[in-house]
């Protein structure tokens, strides 16, 4: 397992096994079934309520094995404490808590950092997130959350990586690496969780929790592609899902967790379920009760009970009547122990309550400047009309209007551990550190993010009149995403699209300054407002990049990981899409489209500007037929035809154009974040082998088919140059 956490072999796995062997022979059944239980520290809940009882007290007993929510150097070692000097074997708790995007340094939402396609840069968010974490008293992260999402109704977008597997398992991959780093054991690091155990963002209707129904092609080549690379990438744990997939709950699915996570993947850490997701399979009507439930999910691989008091109330009984064998139970108990000794957790169980190290490390000046960078990598520039962007830092005037302004707590977004609003700068305090001393600036709220006020508008009008331009900070609140938090309406909530129309009355130039969790509806504002910035919820540092950008200390290099939407009536809607027998054609009637509205939407997938601009041009194959052991090298020359440097993202996609099973359009096979300076020009290349053109055929087989094919490399998923190439048979 420790040589999973990075591909070094060493040797004292062997040595592991024998000491959880003894370990295991001295257990009774209770102390095991105790191992497999995690329960959340009682004053933290993230999650609808449990049984009551006395959590110190089954600590005490050997019951626990694991808490969640609980916190800080002293706190986890008074608990710890208890585990180890109360218990018959002493055994160490393991604290787990979702450390989603920092944990007192709060870095961009997950789906904002994607948006940087800086693979390196994400790593070290995460890698920052554990230093922190770690140092009060946690070991253990229910992240990184790699579900894909292609319904921004879905509130939990915002945790993820956005619609594309490709990119999903790049980045999936890249904070595996920053949070468990190369030595679980060392005092920086923690143990990784991927999560949702599977498909739990293809929810019906974007509503959280619902049932999911989708083809096992699209669950093979979709959903499961950034769990594949989390455990390519040596994830310590995976936590299954609260949803059903074609019929059976995930957690209770022995294809997906026995069969295709342990056994295909041969995964070697453990799994969690969600929090009392054993027992809502009752409510699924998958388990008859309790008892059922606690059955189903221990066949089905799932190591450890969080919150559903399934496992401790049931299992033992279970063994005990020979329903399931006790080597089950072993098999389970072994799998958490293994990742208690990579921790490092039975050579000193209390070696992450350092009081003293979790002083110097939270919010550490390092620490927010990394958080500040990642913030700014994160920004989407979706239009600048005429270039108003970015602005002089000496212009004379400025109005700073709308609700998210002068505001602090929202920035942070939805899971934010233990960050807090104090700590965040906000857009108006970061505008107001960067521009002159001459500068004049005024603000007014002009309304709530989510009501509908329309009382403060005129006076924000006027405020906005004394100004040469105009700065409209809207969007949602943090609460407006995150789990169970979809949205049926995806436009500016309250009154806030009100509030703009009449800022864009005043004719002044408006700047848009976005906040908010998902992919949003911003028709009228694309057609009106002259610029807008994508900021998403940017964390601690979230006013300084924002104004970093604005007044052009950063050029933005951001590109869109999931669709804006034109209308919410196309959702769900994701680039990689199939073709259909009828694709759209102008002037055809008896096509797939809208009456009403365009099939594409508003922004698409890896969409984004910057204050320079790039030129494509001379697409190029080393050969354009090519064998199954050949490597094809796609080229193509990207120069910078603006006035100062700039970053850009170039992204290679494929379409295999027929095969036994059809095939997406388009497909992200590749991406390069390069930068360049005004005139100059890079070769940038890719190279693609013909397992990488590979899908899951009508059988569920990996197959590589010989065919025709298109090569398309460009500024997003629709701005391309292409070029054909044909993969030969044997
Ligand atoms: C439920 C959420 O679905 C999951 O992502 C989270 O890790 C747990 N609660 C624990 O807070």
């Amino acid at each position: 397992l420790l040589s999973s956490v990075h591909g070094q072999v060493i040797d004292y796995e062997n040595q592991i096994n024998s000491k959880i062997d003894s370990l295991l022979r001295e257990m009774t059944l209770e102390e095991k079934v105790g191992q497999l239980t995690q329960y959340a520290w009682h004053k933290i809940m993230t999650g609808p309520g449990g049984l009551e009882i006395d959590l110190l007290e089954e600590i005490a007993q050997g019951r626990v094995g694991s808490i969640l929510n609980i916190t800080g150097a002293k706190e986890t070692g008074d608990v710890q404490k208890i585990a180890v000097e109360k218990t018959r074997l002493g055994i160490p708790l393991i604290f787990g808590l979702d450390v989603i995007h920092g944990y007192k340094t709060i870095f961009p939402i997950p789906l904002a950092e994607a948006a940087s396609w800086d693979l390196a840069a994400i790593e070290k968010s995460a890698r920052i997130a554990a230093t922190e974490a770690s140092a009060a008293g946690v070991h253990w992260t229910f992240g990184p959350m790699v579900d894909i999402a292609r319904d921004p109704r879905w509130g939990r977008i915002m945790e993820g990586a956005g619609e594309d597997p490709y990119l999903g398992a790049c980045v999936a991959a890249a904070r595996v690496r920053g949070f468990q780093g190369t030595e679980l054991n060392a005092l920086n690091t923690i143990l990784a969780c991927a999560k949702h155990y599977v498909a739990y963002g293809a929810a019906i209707a974007g509503r959280d929790y619902n049932t999911v129904d989708i083809s096992e092609q699209t669950l093979r080549e979709i959903y499961l592609p950034p769990f594949k690379a989390a455990v390519d990438a040596g994830v310590g744990s995976v936590m299954s899902s609260f949803n059903e997939i074609n019929g059976v709950p995930a957690t209770g699915s022995d294809f997906l967790i026995n069969g295709i996570l342990k056994t295909d993947w041969n995964f070697k850490g453990f799994v969690v379920s969600d929090w009392n997701s054993i027992r809502e399979m009752i409510a699924h009507g998958f388990a008859k009760d309790a008892y059922d439930a606690a059955g189903l999910a221990i066949k089905a691989g799932v190591d450890m009970d969080m919150m559903g008091f399934t496992y401790s109330t049931e299992l033992s009984n279970i063994v005990n009547q020979n329903v399931i064998s006790e080597k089950i139970i072993n098999q389970a108990v072994k799998r958490i122990l293994r990742m208690k000794y990579a921790l490092g957790l039975f050579d000193d169980p209390y070696r992450y309550c350092d009081e003293q190290r979790e002083k110097e490390l939270l919010l550490h000046k390092t620490h927010l400047d990394i958080s500040r960078d990642m913030a700014r990598k994160s920004i989407v520039l979706l239009k600048n009309e005429n270039s108003i962007l970015p602005l002089n830092k000496n212009i004379k005037s400025i109005a700073v209007i709308g609700p998210l302004a002068d505001d602090t707590e929202n920035h942070i977004g939805s899971w934010s551990a233990r960050g807090e609003g104090r700590d965040v700068t906000s857009i108006l305090a970061g505008i107001k550190n960067k521009v002159s001393s001459n500068t004049k600036m005024f603000f007014a709220k002009g309304c709530q993010i989510n009501d509908e006020d329309k009382s403060l508008i005129q006076e924000a009008v006027t405020t906005a009149e004394k100004a040469e331009v105009i700065i409209a900070t809207v969007g949602e609140s943090r609460g407006m995403s995150g789990e169970a938090s979809c949205r049926a309406y995806l436009d500016l909530p309250g009154v806030q699209n009100e509030l703009l129309q009449a800022l864009y009355g005043t004719g002044k130039p408006v700047i848009v300054i976005l906040s908010n969790g998902r992919p949003l509806v911003l028709k009228w504002m694309h057609e009106h407002i002259h610029a807008i910035l994508e900021t998403w919820f940017l964390g601690t540092q979230a006013g300084n990049a924002i104004a970093d950008v604005i007044f052009g200390d950063y050029n933005p290099s951001g590109k869109l990981p999931a669709s804006f939407p034109y209308a919410v009536g196309q959702i769900p809607i994701f680039y990689n899409h199939k073709n259909t027998g009828r694709p759209e054609k102008p002037n055809d009637y008896y096509r797939s489209r809208y009456l009403d509205i365009p099939n594409e939407p508003l922004y698409p997938f890896g969409y984004g500007l910057s204050y320079s601009t790039f030129e494509y041009s001379d697409i190029q194959l080393n050969k354009s037929r090519i064998h199954l052991n050949d490597t094809l090298i796609v080229s193509i020359n990207v120069k910078n035809t603006g006035q100062i440097p700039g970053e850009e993202v170039v992204q290679f996609y494929v379409r295999d154009l027929f095969a036994c099973a059809t095939r997406p359009v388009k497909e992200l096979k590749g991406f390069k974040k390069v930068m360049l300076n005004p005139g100059e020009t890079k070769k940038i290349t890719f190279e693609l082998i013909p397992a990488d053109l590979g899908f899951y055929n009508q059988d569920m087989k990996f197959t590589v088919e010989p065919g025709d094919f298109k090569a398309f490399v460009g500024t997003n998923s629709v701005e391309t140059l292409e070029t054909d190439f044909v993969l030969l048979p044997k």
